[in-house]
This record gives C-alpha cells, structure tokens and sequence, in this order.
C-alpha cells in the first residue's frame, strides 16, 4: 500500500518535472505530430529568432510571422500570410506528412500553405538561427535538401545570409517587396530585385515602373552605388554565373544585428543594432539622392549631384527641347549635335560615370576592351561599349543598341564608358569628364591655389628681405648678393632661427 502511494507521487513528481522542462526549454523543432497555435512560438536554438503570431501596428488581424527575439522592439522580418490574414486568435500551423506547412483559420480551412515537390519520410520544420524558417528531412541539416525555407520567400527585408536574386534554370525569383503599411504587411507599391531579365543589375520598381536601378555589377560594386563599399559591418558578394544570379551579405561580426528593409515609401535603408543603445540605429539608405532617380535627365543625358541644375547633356549633344529644360524638365533628354556616320564614326570616351541603362544591352564575359570596340564598330546600331568587370585593369563587354539612359557623373567613384559619336565630334586627346561645369571648378581650383601659392611665396619674399636689411642696418649698408645668399641658407636650415 504505502509503496504504491509512493510510485504514484513519485510519478507525478517526474511528470511535472517533464511538463516545466518542455515548457522552460525553448522549441525550435516540430514534426506532424505537433502544431503551433496562437499564443504559442517558437524560438531558435540560440534564441535569436522568433515565431508566431503577431497583430502589426494598430491592426487586430493575427499573422504568422518571425522577428528579432533579443531585441526590445518588435520587429518582424518575415509573414507567411502575408495576403491572407487572421481574422482572430485561432489560428495553427502545422506541417503534413508530406512536409507541407499548413495554416489553418477557426473552421479548419487552409488559409496558408507552402509549395514543396518531392515527397517527406519524417518532415520536421525548424527555425534557424539565422531567422530561416526550414522544411526538411528529420536530421538532415543541409541546407540544400531542405525542402522548403522562408528565405526562398522574402518580405520587405534580407537578412544576412539570404539570397535575392534569380535561379536561372527554373527562373525562380527572390525579391524584396514592400508592407502596404505599417499595420498591413501585404504587397505594398514597391519591389526590389534583380532585373527581371537576367542581367546583372538591381532595380527598385514602383507598381511595376523602375524608379531606381543600381546600374550593372562591375566586379567590385554595382556601377551606380558607391555607398556600398567594403565596410566594418558586413560583407557582400554578387554572384553571377550559368546558373544563378544573386546579391547576398554576411556580418562580420554577429554580436551587431543589421538588416536591409524596403519601407512602404520606397526607401531601401540598413538599420543595425548594438545591446548598448536599443535602437535600430540608422545605418545607410541606398538610392537616397536626387540623382539616383531613373532617368531624371532623359537620354544622352547625366546627372551631377554638384552642378545646378543637376542634369546637362553629354557632351556633342543639345537639349531635345531647349524650352523644357529651361522649365527643369529634363525627361526628353539630349540629341546629338552632329548625326551619326556609321562608316566614319568614332567612339568618345568618357569617366568616372554611372553605366547607363542595360536592360536593351549585351554582355559577354570573355571578351576585352579591343574585342568589344571592334564589335560594337561592325554594328552602326551599337551606340556604347564599357568593360564589364573593372578589377585587373578591365574585363568582358558590354555594349549598348539604344539610347543611353540613366547616366550620372561619380568622378572617381565611376568608370568609362566609350559612347559613338561622329568623327567630327571626337576629342582626341582628353577624357570627357561629363559635365563642363565641375571642370571648371577644377580649373578655378587650380588657379585659386596656384595664387595664393605665389603670394604667400612673395610675401615671405618680402619678409625675408626686410629682416636682412635690418641686419644690414647695423653693418655695410651696401647691397651684398653673398650676403643674402648666406643668410637666405641660414634662414632655411634653421627655419625657428630666422628672428634677428
Ligand atoms: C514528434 O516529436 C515528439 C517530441 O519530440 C516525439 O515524441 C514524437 O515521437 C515525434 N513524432 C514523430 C512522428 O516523429
Ligand atoms: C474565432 O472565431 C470563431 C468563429 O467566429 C469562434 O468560434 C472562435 O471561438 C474564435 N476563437 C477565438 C480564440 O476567439
Ligand atoms: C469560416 O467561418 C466564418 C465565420 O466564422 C465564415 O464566415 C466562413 O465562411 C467560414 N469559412 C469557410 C471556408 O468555411
Ligand atoms: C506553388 O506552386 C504553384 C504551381 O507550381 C505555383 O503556381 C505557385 O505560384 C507556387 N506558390 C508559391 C508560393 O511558390
Ligand atoms: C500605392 O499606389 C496606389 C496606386 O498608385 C496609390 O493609390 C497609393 O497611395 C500608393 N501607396 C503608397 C503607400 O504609396
Ligand atoms: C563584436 O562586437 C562586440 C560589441 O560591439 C564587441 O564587444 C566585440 O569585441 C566584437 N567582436 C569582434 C570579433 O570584433
Ligand atoms: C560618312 O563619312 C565618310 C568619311 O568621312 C564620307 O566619305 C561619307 O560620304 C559619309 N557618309 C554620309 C552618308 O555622310
Ligand atoms: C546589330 O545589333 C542589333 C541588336 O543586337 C541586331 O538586331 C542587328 O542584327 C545587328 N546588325 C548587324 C549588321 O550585325
């Protein structure tokens, strides 16, 4: 008898120990057996991400969603019904016996589900600690296998380590798209992705129209982004081969979180955050100057952040309609001065530019700066080559068979590009720095400096004399060449003993 009550408390006892264990331990793992439901989450295995549901802002619909789990305010970096809200608390998520994610409203329908092909023996889906959301075979924890993973879906935000871009065998596409607001996280006016078309640029769209593009990756950098450069926060790599074509970052250092979000005005901004100050403190925003709108200066146009007005023509071109861009209306853009000849034409090179436009353009890896000239020479249509990659001194081509849009000046931050023009417009000798305006300040720079050079020598010229007649005062008053020869020396090796 006794011994009974004893194994039955003892039971007990080891349940309750059981049931504050699996409560206290932190669950980053479920299988077909169990199911999240609102008011439950689901944290990764060094608790930096989170998952559940969530109610954005003021608004009282439920969505399924991951965030920051360290960070003090509540910021979501990924929705899985996104279009499709909750309309109250009732939601689960669950995942099927052939590793599909369901999530299913108060009457049981499916409201969300994830797309996978093969079929799963013992589907688990685990949340990383990287923010990934993953569907794999239990135990298999390659990444590659896995049978789904919310990076594969981004919201308005890349975290380090996912990849935006394009698979080019299936043409699947991964794509930064905007909250409508900050209470409705459905698509909103803006995205943010690699050309559609394969090439190696990043555009920003608004309703489906460009309204920014990065211009092409040049090896180092994307041609009209200098502010993405090698910093101390991350690191980024572009990859662009056969197969796929995509931008990704690392952190350098974990201990710091950043993250890239597309806000619903269009900004494309880095936020970081460091446990000292408890803010997404502001990093960087891209495409953040007037300049860097697409096409502002029309064709054969170039935008200069230091001139005013910003947009001029290239130079051999005129204003399309003089009377517009007298108004500030630059979108027509720029005509050339003197007609193409297609047999006695030349090609103008011009620095330290933003690549213009490359969606009507063609590229080639292999080819090198001479190859690529002579190409676009054969072709009357082609109107501009450049190298495609700059580092050792230049690689591959890409040549241009449309108007040249979107150009802008980056001085030492750009690179040439060779533009067809006719022979009687070629300038021999000179690289054409785009605008004339910042030449001249150069110029007046030059002259400034030159002046106030001079002077200064004079006047120390001057100095210099009245000290050693002073000296002379007391001696010979005859003027001595030898003299001040000696005292000239005197005063330049000894520069502190020159007061007599
Ligand atoms: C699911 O996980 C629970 C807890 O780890 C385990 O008890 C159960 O056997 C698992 N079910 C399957 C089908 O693997
Ligand atoms: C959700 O709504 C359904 C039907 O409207 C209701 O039966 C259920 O109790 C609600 N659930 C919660 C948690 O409020
Ligand atoms: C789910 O329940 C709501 C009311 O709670 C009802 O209006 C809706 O039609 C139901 N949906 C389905 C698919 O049954
Ligand atoms: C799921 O697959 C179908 C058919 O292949 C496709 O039309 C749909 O867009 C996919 N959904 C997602 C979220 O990938
Ligand atoms: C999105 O575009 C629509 C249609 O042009 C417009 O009515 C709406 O105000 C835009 N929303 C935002 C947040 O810009
Ligand atoms: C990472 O950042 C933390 C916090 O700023 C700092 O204490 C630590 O030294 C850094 N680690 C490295 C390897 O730089
Ligand atoms: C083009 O230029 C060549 C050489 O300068 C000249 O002989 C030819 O007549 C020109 N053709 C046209 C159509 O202007
Ligand atoms: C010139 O290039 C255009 C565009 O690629 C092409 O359609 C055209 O056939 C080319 N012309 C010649 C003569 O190669």
């Amino acid at each position: 008898m006794r011994a009974s009550v004893d194994s039955i408390s003892k039971l007990l006892y080891i349940t309750i120990l059981l049931l504050i264990i699996t409560i206290s331990t932190a669950v980053d793992i479920i299988n077909t057996t169990q199911s999240i439901k609102d008011g439950d989450s689901m944290a990764s295995a060094d608790g930096s991400f989170k998952m559940g549901f969530f109610s954005p802002g003021s608004s009282k619909n439920r969505y399924l969603g991951i965030w920051y789990n360290k960070v003090s305010v509540m910021t979501v970096v990924w929705v899985a019904n996104r279009e499709t809200p909750l309309t109250n608390s009732s939601g689960v998520l669950k995942i099927t016996g052939e590793g599909i994610l369901e999530l299913l409203n108060q009457n049981g329908s499916i409201i969300w589900s994830t797309n996978s092909s093969g079929s799963a023996r013992n589907p688990v889906a685990q949340l990383l600690d990287s923010g990934n959301l993953v569907v794999k075979e239990d135990g298999d924890d390659d990444l590659e296998n896995s049978l789904w993973q919310s990076f594969d879906y981004p919201c308005d935000t890349l975290l380090p380590g996912m990849k935006m871009g394009r698979d080019l065998i299936t043409g699947f596409d991964r794509y930064l798209s905007s909250w409508k607001s900050p209470d409705d996280p459905s698509r909103g006016n803006f995205t943010f992705r690699n050309d559609p078309s394969g090439h190696p640029e990043q555009i920003l769209t608004e309703n489906s129209i460009v309204r920014y593009r990065s211009g092409p990756w040049n090896g180092l950098r994307f041609s009209g982004v200098p502010e993405l450069r090698p910093n101390t926060l991350y690191k980024f790599e572009f990859v662009f081969n056969d197969k796929e074509i995509y931008y990704r970052y690392q952190l350098l250092n974990n201990s710091i979180l950043s993250r890239l979000v597309l806000t619903e005005n269009g900004n494309l901004q880095r936020f970081t955050w460091t446990d000292q100050t408890d803010v997404w403190a502001f990093y960087l925003a891209l495409f953040d100057d007037y300049c860097s709108r697409y096409a502002l200066c029309g064709a054969y146009g170039s935008c200069d952040i230091t001139s005013s007005p910003v947009c001029g023509c290239l130079k051999g071109f005129l204003p399309k309609v003089p009377k517009d861009w007298d108004m500030v209306d630059w979108s027509d853009g720029c005509a050339r001065r003197t007609a193409l000849n297609c047999s006695g034409d030349g090609f103008q090179k011009y620095s330290g530019v933003k690549l213009p436009d490359i969606r009507k353009s063609w590229l080639n890896k292999n080819m090198n700066l001479e190859e690529c000239k002579s190409m676009c020479m054969k072709n009357c249509s082609c109107t501009a080559y450049a190298n495609l990659d700059i580092r050792e001194g230049g690689s591959g081509c890409l040549l241009w068979f449309s108007e040249l849009i979107d150009m802008r000046q980056l001085n030492e931050n750009g690179q040439d590009i060779y533009i067809r023009m006719a022979a009687s417009e070629l300038d021999h000798d000179v690289d054409v720095r785009i605008d004339s305006k910042s030449n001249k300040a150069k110029q007046m720079r030059i002259i400034v400096i030159s002046v106030v050079t001079t002077g200064m020598l004079l006047l120390g010229l001057v100095m210099v004399l009245i000290l050693w007649k002073k000296k002379q005062k007391k001696g010979s008053k005859l003027f001595n060449l030898q003299k001040l020869t000696i005292f000239l020396s005197h005063c330049y090796f000894s520069t502190l003993n020159c007061d007599l």
